[in-house]
């Protein structure tokens, strides 16, 4: 249930329900999809544990600092920045942080449907697979039962190859984006991460239980577990890693600062960061856990980039018995998971414009949606016709990058982490530290290595990061 607030801003029903809205908008995509991928490309270890360093010493903290700033503010992410920044003494300019925020967070949308778009390919094959198996007197059967392990590999080549349907599919899943946060988010979200995102994360852990067994699930921790602190150093692993933290968390974007607004004043801001965080990392982890072990037992490479969920779990549902069943459960909870994320993304720059020029929430949620649609078509296309494309050959690391790689990468790498660098020193330095530390909920030692992390440890690592990454000749 959702009611209202005296400032007029609708609340969460309960404090689970604000953390399980927020896990639901930190989990997605850049869990089952984004970090195999990005852990993959980049050694595997080295990348896992500078991942895991990011989320604790640098997300962790940013957390805190972005639902403070919404909780305090109950405002759009640019008004609850300017409000903080006004209440503190400070120059309104300081809402940069979400300006950046917001445009980064529209930009992720434009790409974020398109893999989304696989994910509704994919429900729609294994429900036609389904109803075959079922069709056959066979329900329990595994997934595409007529087909080879080759042949379910190359059905992301077959779709890439067909761009109609790719926008098609892209189109579709901002159409469903677009239509939940027309109606308002709080309703839709609440109930979708109340009741998917736990079901989802049982069927995770047990589809990694079955990948553990039929896979080899000790090449996979191998992979994923071993320090390299060699590959940790070469350039690209510790910006990935940062980018990684940020993308997974929904931070840099404001996300968290536009879902802290709906947090009730009894919410201990400390103890949920926390929380968050850490489910998100184990969604992360477990994924990881259920794909590699697929990879190694399939022969492929664990550096083959953003298909690889798409060409392993399908497999492994091929295998098991009643995957036709199970993959079709996971890639519908999957779509879900993307939506309760895809909702949050769309939200910064819908409750932006819905306060600065009064126009209607439906109106706002269209009108910002055709535009993702229309710049997400880069992203849709670099995968057939735009394929040649290389728009920023000029900035280090991005030499070959696609659209798609190019958006993905410049908002994860570079803006995110911009955005989290202005927050920290916004919050670390320049914001009222009373009313910052009353926010928090952290008391005593947990508040002072909060503010040490905030204010020492956030902004000189994350400078350090995207200054190595833009220059990488330096490491
Ligand atoms: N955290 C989401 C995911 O892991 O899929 C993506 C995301 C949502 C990023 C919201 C940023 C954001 F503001």
């Amino acid at each position: 249930m959702v009611s209202s607030s005296p400032a007029g801003q609708a609340q969460w029903s309960s404090k689970a329900a604000f953390i399980l809205a927020a896990t639901g908008s930190a989990v997605g995509l850049g869990n089952l999809w984004r970090f195999p991928t990005e852990a993959g490309t980049n050694g595997g270890g080295a990348f896992v544990i500078l991942y895991i360093l990011c989320v604790v010493l640098i997300a962790l903290p940013l957390l805190l600092a972005e639902s403070l700033i919404g909780r305090h503010g109950q405002r759009s992410t640019i008004g609850s920045a300017v409000h903080l920044a006004r209440q503190s003494g400070a120059s309104p300019a300081w809402s940069l942080l979400a300006i950046v925020g917001l445009i980064a967070n529209t930009a992720i949308l434009t790409f974020y449907g398109v893999v989304a778009g696989w994910v509704i390919y994919f429900v729609g094959t294994s429900a036609a697979d389904l109803a075959g198996a079922i069709g056959a007197g066979d329900p329990l059967r595994g997934a595409y039962a007529e087909q080879s392990v080759a042949q379910i590999q190359e059905m992301m080549p077959t779709l890439f190859a067909n761009p109609v349907l790719l926008v098609g599919l892209q189109l579709a899943f901002v159409v469903l984006t677009v239509w939940i946060v027309a109606r308002g988010v709080k309703g839709g979200i609440e109930a979708a991460a109340t009741w998917l995102m736990p079901a989802f994360f049982f069927l995770l852990i047990g589809i990694t239980v079955y990948a553990a067994i039929i896979g080899d699930f000790a090449a996979a921790l191998t992979f994923l577990f071993t320090p390299d602190f060699e590959r940790a150093l070469q350039p690209g692993v510790l910006s990935a890693a940062l980018g990684q933290a940020f993308f997974s968390l929904s931070l840099g974007g404001g996300a968290m600062i536009a879902y802290g607004a709906y947090a009730s004043r009894e919410t201990n801001l400390g103890q949920t960061s926390g929380m968050i965080a850490f489910a998100d990392t184990g969604v992360a982890i477990i994924a990881g856990l259920a794909i590699f072990p697929i990879v190694f037992f399939v022969g492929m490479e664990p550096n083959a980039g953003p298909t690889l969920m798409f060409q392993t779990l399908p497999a492994a549902f091929n295998a098991m018995p009643g995957g036709a069943i199970v993959g079709l459960a996971f890639f519908v909870l999957a779509l879900f998971a993307a939506l309760t994320s895809s909702v949050s993304l769309l939200e910064i720059s819908v409750g932006w414009v819905i306060e600065k020029f009064g126009v209607g929430r439906a109106k706002a949620a269209i009108g910002i949606g055709v535009l993702v649609f229309l710049v997400g078509l880069l992203s849709a296309l670099s995968f057939n016709v735009l394929a040649d494309q290389r728009p920023i050959p000029f900035i280090p690391g991005f030499e070959n990058a696609t659209w798609f790689d190019a958006i993905d990468g410049v908002t994860g790498k570079l803006l995110l982490p911009l955005s989290g660098l202005i927050t920290a020193i916004f919050i670390g330095w320049v914001a009222d530290r009373k009313l910052v530390n009353a926010e928090t909920g952290l008391k005593g030692g947990g508040l002072g290595a909060w503010r040490f992390l905030i204010a020492w440890v956030c902004p000189l690592a994350v400078t350090a990061i995207l200054v190595l990454g833009l220059f990488p000749q330096l490491l």
